[in-house]
């Protein structure tokens, strides 16, 4: 397909023109909820207002993710509640066009369509550039659209501007895609080749996100501490010095960046953790293992050894740094001796937050044939111990901060009256009464309780 056309929209000439509602749904990580709000920036010059009303919706999109079982299997949960919704509107004489996007649509394809047959259009990550052509595709042929190529030519040029949600926060990815391979993922399948954005397309998106009023952006790739985006000079720019540019941009008052891989951690990445003042002193920097047997079989590329050493680095330089992980636990063929070099690690580190996951097989992964598949009990007893030892890491953390002054980024209303909610820089979430002007602002606020910061599992 090609990637100028615009289409006109999706009602046919001579409708009511009323106006059109579209509901995003958006699972999984960061990277899709960017893609949420491309795809809703999207679709607003083609008429389509959002809606947090799944029923009052002319389109609806899910997003989706397949990184474990659940996450997917979400979906068809989700489907078959839309697809009542579906029938509703039309025995009321409305259309409804059903979009699953994102990670699940890349790797299922068609067979969405099968499982799901009141599932109009499926568009991968790195082709909803074309979902207006799609969805009035779906809406003339009055069958299902699937469309999972991976474009030569990139989906940022083809998006238009970014327009930002008038939030002091944003996301923007400037990586996407993996190279890895780490045995258990499907990132690699669903996003494809790793692709660095040039740098001037970044800045051109960060300047356009400051001028709109964001004071903090995080940028996002899969594996972004990989990034080497095209300069002017024509040279691979590092991420380190891609942040270097951003942090002269006046107004944009705090730089992060996630998710990491632990071999593409350069020195002149880590330097910047010293140098930079606008770059947040917080890290998510996933380990996944402790057992050098267990991150071999996960073809993770480092050793144990190698990631301590890492932190050893990085603290050196940044010594009230935060930091965070990704611990996978029941990976086929881990024995209790394996598991319990991965609670070592997590004492080890003192991580500040962690997230941790069973192992789920996905289809199509190398791990997901390998023998001694463990039990799910056995996965979930691992699971309870990892979470206590984060937890405790996590209280030392929060506790080492109670007394001290921290710069709080207020970002957003609380769920109380004149309450707002805001970070500090090692991501604790601070709850606080103050006048929703003050939004947007950085605050010097004393800890005087712990923050409250909570594991997930999912
Ligand atoms: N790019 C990031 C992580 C992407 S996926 C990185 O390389 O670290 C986010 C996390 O999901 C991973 O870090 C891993 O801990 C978890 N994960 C990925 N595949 C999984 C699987 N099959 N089962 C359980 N957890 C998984
Ligand atoms: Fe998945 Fe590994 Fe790539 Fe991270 S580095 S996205 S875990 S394959
Ligand atoms: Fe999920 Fe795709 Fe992100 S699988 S974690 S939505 S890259």
């Amino acid at each position: 397909m090609g990637h100028k056309k615009r289409s006109p929209g999706v009602r046919p000439a001579g409708a009511d023109p009323g106006p059109r509602k579209v509901h995003i749904k958006t699972f999984g990580c960061q990277m899709n909820v960017y893609d949420s709000e491309r795809i809703a920036e999207l679709l607003a010059p083609l008429g389509f207002a959002e809606t947090a009303d799944v029923e009052e919706a002319d389109v609806v999109v899910l997003n989706t993710c397949h990184i474990r079982e659940k996450a997917a299997e979400k979906v068809y949960s989700d489907l078959g509640r839309i697809r009542e919704i579906k029938e509703r509107r039309k025995r009321e004489g409305r259309d409804t066009i059903v979009t699953v996007a994102g990670c699940v649509a890349q790797a299922e394809g068609e067979e969405i369509v099968r499982r799901e047959p009141s599932v109009d259009v499926v568009v991968g990550p790195q082709s909803y550039q074309e979902l207006g052509d799609l969805l009035a595709r779906a809406r003339s042929r009055g069958a299902a659209v699937v469309e999972t190529a991976f474009p030569e030519k990139n989906k940022f040029a083809a998006l238009p501007e970014r327009a930002g949600r008038g939030a002091p926060t944003a996301f923007l990815t400037v990586q996407e895609g993996c190279d890895k391979f780490c045995t258990f993922c499907v990132v690699p399948y669903t996003r494809g080749a790793e692709y660095s954005r040039s740098v001037a397309d970044v800045e051109a998106e960060a300047r356009r996100l400051v001028d709109r009023g964001v004071r903090e952006i995080t940028l996002l790739g899969q594996n972004v501490n990989a990034y080497h985006g095209a300069g002017q000079d024509g040279r691979a720019w590092s991420l380190a010095e891609l942040m270097l540019r951003l942090a002269c941009i006046e107004g944009l008052e705090r730089l992060r960046y996630s998710t990491s891989h632990p071999r593409d951690m350069s020195e002149d990445l880590i330097a910047a953790h010293r140098d930079l003042p606008k770059l947040m002193p917080y890290l998510h920097l996933p380990v996944q293992a402790g057992s050098d047997r267990i991150l071999a079989a996960m073809n993770r590329r480092h050793t144990r050894a190698e990631y301590l050493a890492l932190i050893g680095r990085i603290r050196a330089t940044r010594p009230d740094i935060a930091l965070s992980t990704d611990i996978i636990v029941g990976f086929p063929g881990e024995a209790d001796g394996d598991f319990q070099l991965t609670l070592a690690v997590l004492e080890e580190v003192g991580f500040a937050q962690a997230y941790a996951f069973k192992y789920s097989p996905r289809p199509g992964t190398p791990a997901a044939g390998m023998e001694q598949q463990l039990p799910d009990d056995v996965k979930d007893n691992r699971l309870q111990q990892v979470l206590a030892v984060v937890d405790r890491s996590q209280t030392a953390f929060n506790s080492a901060c109670v007394g001290r002054v921290v710069p709080v980024l207020l970002e957003r209303p609380g769920r109380h009256p004149g309450q707002l909610i805001g970070r500090s820089p090692y991501m604790q979430a601070v709850h606080l009464t103050a006048p929703p002007s003050l939004c947007g602002h950085v605050a010097g606020l004393k800890s005087s309780r712990q923050a409250s910061i909570v594991s997930r599992e999912s």
